[in-house]
C-alpha cells in the first residue's frame, strides 16, 4: 500500500513536471497557453491509440479490440476539461457524447464516438460497427489535435479553462459518479482518474501566474488526497496507470465511492477559492442559445381542452396517493426501522413517476421534487438540491434518519402546492395546453431509452425498473384521453407499443410483480444487458408513435 501511495504521489508530480515547464512569475495567458500545449500533447498521443483500435478492430479478435478500447479511452478524458471552449465544443460532441445529448438518442444518425464503438463492443458485440465508428472517430480526433496545436488565443482564453476546470470538477462527483458512468464497459474509474489528471494539467501553470500562495497549496493537497483516495478504492492498479486499466466500477462498494466523491467536491472547491486569488479569469459570459421553435398549432389554451383536463385529473389522483404516501414514509421515518423506511420509500415513488411527464407545466415543483444532483452547478453540495434523492441516498446509503426526515418534510411541503396546482387546472388557463402534455409524453418517452435506461437509474436504491414502468402509466394516462382523436391505425400503433412494455415487465423483466400495484420490484443491476435492450427498443418504439399521434392531432387542430 506505501509503494502504491508513493507512486501515486509521483504520478501527480510528473502532471506537475509536464505543465509546469514555463518561466515562475507568468501571465494567465501564458498559464493558458501552457495547458493548452499539454493538451496538444495528449492529443499527439490520442492518435496512435485510436489506429490502434481500428487495427485490431479489422483483426476481428472481439477481446483484443476491447482492450484497444480501454487504453484509447485516457487522453480524451483528460482533454474534455476544455470541452467548453467554442472551437473544441462541437468536436466533444462527436468524440465522447453519450446518446441522450442528441436528439433521438442512440437512434439519432449524428451520434459517434468513442460510446458508439463502446456499444458495439460491449453490448452488440459487432465488429462491423465498430470499425466504422472507429474510422469517422479518427477523422474528429485529427480535427482536435488541429485545434489544439493552433492554440487560437481568441478560444483558449484564462476564463474559459478556469471554467472548464471547474465545470469537469463537478460534474464528475455530482454526474458521473452517481449515474453517468462508461455504462457498457464499467470503465468508470479510468474516467476519474484521467479528468482529475485534466483538470490538475490546467491549473499547474496558474500557479506561477500570481495565485495567492496558500490557495495553490490548497489544491495541490485538495489533489494530492483525491489521488491518494483513489489508490485506495483502487489498490490493485493504482493511480498512476497510463494504460486506461483500472478495477471495474461495478466492483467499487459504496463507501470508497462516496470517499472519491468528497475528495473531487474539496478540489472542485478548491479551485474555486483558488480562481478567486486570480486576476483575469472571472466566469465567462454564458452564450445566450436561439430561443427556436414555432409555435405548435396544440399551444393555444382552447385546443384538445376536454383530452387535456382529463390526463391532468389523473395526476391530480395520483398526487392525493403521494401525499398519503409520503405520510407513510414519515411515520416509517420517524419509527426508525430501516427496512421499514425502505418498503414506504418504495411506496412512496411510483405516483411522481407518473405525474412527472408533465413536469413542464411546473418545473420549480419538478426539480424541488425529482432532482438529481447534476442539475444543480455544485451538484450534492448545493444548498437547493432537495427532494427524492436526497432522502433515498440518506436511507439507501448513509442510513441517516435525520436527514432522511427533514428531506421527507421538504418534498411534502412542495407536493402540496403541486397538488393543488393540479387540482386547479380547469380554473387555471395557461397552466396546461395541449402541446405541454405532448411535449411532455415525447421527452420521457425519449429519456426514458437515451438516458435512463444506460446512465441514469434510481442509483441508491436499484429502483429503476420502478421508474420505467410508472413512467410508462404516465405516458398512458395523458395519452389515453386523446385516443378517440386519432386515427384508428395510429390508436392501435400507440396501444400495440404501450402494451408491449407491459407485456414484457409481466412475462420476463420483472415477472411476478403486479403491474398494477407490485412493489416486489427487481433490482436494476440484476437486469441482463438483453433485456435492458428491450426495454431500450420498446421505449424507442413508444417514442415513435406518439410522434405520429402528435403530428395527427395537430394536423386536425390545423384544419379546425
Ligand atoms: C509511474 O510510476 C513509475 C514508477 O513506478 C514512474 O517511473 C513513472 O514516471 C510514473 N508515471 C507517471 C505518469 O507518473
Ligand atoms: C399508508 O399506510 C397505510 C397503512 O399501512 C396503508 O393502508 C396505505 O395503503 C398506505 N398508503 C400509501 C399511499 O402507501
Amino acid at each position: 500500500m506505501a509503494a502504491r501511495t508513493a507512486r501515486a504521489m509521483v504520478a501527480a508530480t510528473a502532471v506537475v513536471a509536464a505543465t509546469a515547464a514555463i518561466a515562475a512569475g507568468c501571465s494567465v495567458e501564458e498559464a493558458t497557453v501552457a495547458g493548452v500545449a499539454y493538451f496538444s500533447r495528449r492529443c499527439t498521443d490520442q492518435v496512435p491509440l485510436v489506429a490502434a483500435l481500428r487495427d485490431s478492430i479489422a483483426v476481428g479478435d472481439l477481446s483484443a479490440a476491447r482492450d484497444a478500447y480501454i487504453a484509447a479511452r485516457p487522453p480524451y478524458e483528460e482533454i474534455e476539461t476544455l470541452a467548453n471552449v467554442p472551437t473544441v465544443t462541437p468536436l466533444d460532441t462527436k468524440i465522447d457524447a453519450r446518446p441522450y445529448a442528441l436528439p433521438g438518442g442512440e437512434d439519432a444518425v449524428a451520434w459517434q464516438g468513442f460510446h458508439e464503438v463502446e456499444r458495439a463492443l460491449y453490448r452488440d458485440n459487432d465488429l462491423g460497427v465498430a470499425f466504422k465508428a472507429t474510422v469517422v472517430l479518427m477523422q474528429s480526433v485529427q480535427s482536435l489535435c488541429a485545434v489544439l496545436a493552433e492554440a487560437d488565443p481568441s478560444q483558449f482564453t484564462p476564463s474559459r479553462t478556469w471554467d472548464g476546470m471547474l465545470a469537469l470538477a463537478y460534474e464528475v462527483p455530482a454526474k458521473k459518479m452517481s449515474s453517468e458512468e462508461e455504462a457498457w464497459s464499467d470503465a468508470s474509474m479510468m474516467i476519474f482518474r484521467h479528468n482529475a489528471v485534466g483538470i490538475y494539467s490546467q491549473f499547474a501553470p496558474f500557479k506561477d501566474a500570481g495565485m495567492d500562495a496558500a490557495a495553490a497549496t490548497a489544491v495541490d493537497a485538495a489533489y494530492a488526497r483525491l489521488v491518494q483516495q483513489y489508490t485506495w478504492a483502487d489498490p490493485e492498479h493504482g493511480f498512476n496507470t497510463t494504460d486506461g486499466v483500472a478495477r471495474p466500477y461495478s466492483k467499487v462498494p459504496v463507501k470508497p465511492r462516496r470517499l472519491l466523491q468528497a475528495r473531487f467536491y474539496d478540489l472542485a472547491a478548491a479551485l474555486a477559492a483558488a480562481r478567486d486569488t486570480l486576476d483575469g479569469v472571472s466566469e465567462a459570459e454564458a452564450e445566450e442559445g436561439e430561443e427556436g421553435g414555432e409555435p405548435s398549432p396544440l399551444d393555444g389554451d382552447d385546443v384538445y381542452r376536454a383530452e387535456t383536463l382529463a390526463g391532468v385529473a389523473g395526476f391530480s389522483r395520483q398526487c392525493a396517493l403521494q401525499q398519503a404516501a409520503l405520510r407513510n414514509l414519515s411515520h416509517a421515518i420517524a419509527g426508525g426501522d430501516v427496512d421499514v423506511v425502505k418498503a414506504a420509500y418504495t411506496a412512496a415513488r411510483p405516483m411522481y413517476e407518473q405525474i412527472e411527464t408533465l413536469a413542464g407545466a411546473f418545473e420549480a415543483e419538478d426539480t424541488a421534487i425529482d432532482a438529481r444532483p447534476y442539475a444543480f452547478d455544485e451538484g450534492e453540495l448545493s444548498p437547493e438540491w432537495a427532494g427524492m434523492h436526497l432522502v433515498e441516498r440518506a436511507v439507501y446509503r448513509d442510513g441517516d434518519m435525520a436527514v432522511a426526515a427533514a428531506g421527507t418534510e421538504e418534498v411534502t411541503t412542495v407536493v402540496d402546492t403541486l397538488c393543488a396546482k393540479l387540482a386547479s387546472a380547469p380554473s387555471t388557463p395557461g397552466f396546461v395546453t395541449a402541446a405541454l402534455t405532448w411535449d411532455g409524453i415525447l421527452a420521457l418517452a425519449e429519456e426514458v431509452p437515451a438516458k435512463k435506461i444506460s446512465s441514469e437509474e434510481e442509483t441508491w436504491s436499484d429502483l429503476s425498473l420502478l421508474i420505467f414502468r410508472e413512467n410508462a402509466k404516465g405516458i398512458a394516462t395523458l395519452y389515453e384521453p386523446f385516443a378517440g382523436r386519432l386515427s384508428a391505425a395510429t390508436r392501435a400503433a400507440c396501444i400495440g407499443a404501450l402494451s408491449a412494455i407491459r407485456s414484457s415487465f409481466e412475462d420476463t423483466i420483472d415477472a411476478g410483480n403486479d403491474w398494477e400495484t407490485g412493489l416486489a420490484f427487481r433490482p436494476y443491476s440484476s437486469v441482463p444487458a438483453a433485456e435492458r435492450r428491450i426495454i431500450h427498443r420498446q421505449f424507442y418504439r413508444l417514442s415513435r408513435v406518439m410522434q405520429v399521434a402528435k403530428r395527427e392531432l395537430e394536423a386536425a387542430a390545423s384544419a379546425a
